[in-house]
């Protein structure tokens, strides 16, 4: 059997600086503890509420709590890295090392209401260049363009880690002795699809253009898309994200009417941008509405929110023709 190349030969293939290297080595090590947490569940004390409510306002689940401790623990200890932010902590952590020289943020388990079931979740992180070794949050505030590298680990029946350094997309897969071994060397999304994600129960609540594209979808062959639609909503972007690498499909979740002067439910920093990176490197389209690509909001605050629309290239110009 022939060799697998390795994470470590790969990043050494695309002649990355060393201190990029050595943060995503790090932010990759990172997620394989995590992945033991996730694997160990109940036996662990990884299930359930932690009791404590996030910067979102949101409950925060035990394992949302240790696996952004586990990431942050093992990036700031890294010294290529000068300071983390993550969606589980109010503002920014500077590295404590003076020779740092990147930025990472973080969604440390993305897909939380998951955890209980036993259904996927997983990691999201974004590595920006730090503009100074000692960085404020006005330094992570970077459109997601800057975005030196993109990479998540889904934790579902396989773990994988999906990574870009801006050189297209590669899929690594964790072995039995813990390894990221390359199995999907180059990701690509097809333009065109017949897949759809999203939370239908929000539908009342859409736009009347989400409304309109979801509902041409849904007359399916009868309707004025010719064609039958499947849909699928694992509720882990990760996940449907992931389904989207590895074969085609749209995702959204777009600005309703509840909460008008919210933009979506989504963060862009930490899961817009890199997924955002991520899908364009595979050839697809990421979007806030069909139209205006992820990459090139500027951020204004750390936390920021974002609609999303994104995946197969010619499904994501029908969301924004509808
Ligand atoms: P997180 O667990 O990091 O807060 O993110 C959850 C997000 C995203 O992963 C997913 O697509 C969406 O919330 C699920 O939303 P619904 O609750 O509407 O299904
Ligand atoms: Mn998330
Ligand atoms: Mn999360």
């Amino acid at each position: 059997m022939t060799a697998r190349t390795d994470l470590a030969a790969h990043l050494a293939s695309l002649a990355l600086p060393q201190a990029l290297s050595q943060t995503l080595t790090a932010a990759a090590a990172a997620c394989v503890e995590i992945r033991k947490i996730v694997s160990g569940g109940a036996l662990v004390g990884a299930l359930g509420a932690s009791g404590v409510v996030n910067v979102q306002d949101e409950e925060q689940k035990k394992l949302d709590v240790i696996s952004n401790d586990v990431l942050t623990d093992m990036l700031l200890a890294c010294p290529a890295v000068a300071g983390v932010a993550s969606e589980e902590m109010d503002t920014v952590q500077p590295a404590t090392n003076p020779t740092g020289e990147y930025l990472v943020l973080f969604d440390p388990l993305d897909g939380s209401s998951n955890i209980d079931i036993n259904a996927p979740v997983g990691t999201i992180v974004s590595v920006l260049k730090a503009p100074s070794a000692t960085p404020t949050e006005a330094d992570f505030l970077q459109s997601g363009r800057h975005q030196v590298a993109a990479l998540y680990a889904v934790y579902g029946g396989q773990t994988m880690l999906v990574l870009t350094t801006g050189q297209g997309v590669a899929g690594f897969t964790l072995s039995h002795d813990g390894q990221w071994l390359m199995t999907h060397e180059r990701i690509t999304v097809p333009a065109d699809t017949k897949e759809f994600a999203i939370n239908m129960s929000n539908q009342r609540h859409w736009a009347e253009s989400v409304q309109r594209y979801i509902d041409g979808c849904l007359q399916g062959a009868d309707g004025p898309r010719g064609k039958n639609f499947n849909m699928r909503w694992v509720a882990a972007m990760v996940a449907d994200v992931h389904r989207i690498l590895m074969r085609g499909g749209v995702f959204l979740y777009p600005w309703d009417k509840r909460e008008p002067n919210k933009p979506g439910k989504l963060r862009l920093m930490y899961e817009g941008n890199p997924m955002a990176f991520l899908i364009e490197q595979a050839g697809g389209k990421a979007t806030t509405d069909g139209k205006q690509a992820i990459l090139d909001v500027t951020p204004t605050e750390l936390h920021q929110r974002i609609p999303v629309a994104l995946g197969s290239a010619n499904e994501v110009d029908q969301i924004a023709a509808a």
